[in-house]
């Protein structure tokens, strides 16, 4: 495989976006309403919304492989901005290609950009492909999330 590019969403990607975004949601035996997932891509689009979805675009076939959405928030123990790395998701067949890598890569820079380096993310213990690479990448925190308990709110 060539040079994989990443790039940020533009209007005309919805179609594919929306069909990575499916197969992530597949991926956690998940479904999410159509207007959810229109409010994410429009959100990411949004300049003045604080969140973006990138793409990672097959060489050859100049099709997206690859899909990231982050999103910036401020930090009690910083003056600079926090990236969440909400969603991360490399086509089945384009795996172990560093498509995945490029991806997160890709984030790290624009963090560095925008004066917001310090990323994040978060994802099952038993997600152990997933850990090979954010070893790799990454920094492991030790932390455990806990949730306000689904139903009770
Ligand atoms: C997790 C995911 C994004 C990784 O994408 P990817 O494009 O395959 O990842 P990369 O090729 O960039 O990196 C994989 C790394 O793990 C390493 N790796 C993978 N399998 C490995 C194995 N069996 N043994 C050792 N290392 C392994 C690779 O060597 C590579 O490291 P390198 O860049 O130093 O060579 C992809 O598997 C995916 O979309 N999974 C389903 C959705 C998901 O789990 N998303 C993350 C939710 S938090």
């Amino acid at each position: 495989m060539g040079e994989i590019e990443i790039r940020d969403i533009v209007e005309s990607d919805y179609e594919e976006w929306l069909r990575l975004f499916e197969l992530y949601l597949v991926f956690y035996e998940k479904s999410l309403p159509t207007e959810i997932k229109e409010a994410t891509f429009k959100r990411a689009l949004d300049p003045s919304v604080d969140m973006w979805s990138s793409l990672a675009i097959h060489p050859e076939t100049k099709k997206p492989i690859g899909l990231v959405n982050y999103l910036r928030h401020m930090s009690t123990w910083s003056v600079t901005d926090q990236l969440y790395l909400n969603d991360l998701y490399v086509e089945e067949g384009q795996r172990l290609k560093h498509v995945g890598r490029n991806l997160i890569e890709y984030v790290y820079a624009k963090g560095d950009a925008m004066g917001a380096p310090n990323v994040y993310w978060c994802t099952d213990m038993t997600n152990h492909r997933a850990q090979l690479l954010y070893t790799k990448v990454g920094w492991y925190s030790g932390k455990v999330i806990y949730k306000r308990p689904p139903g009770s709110y």
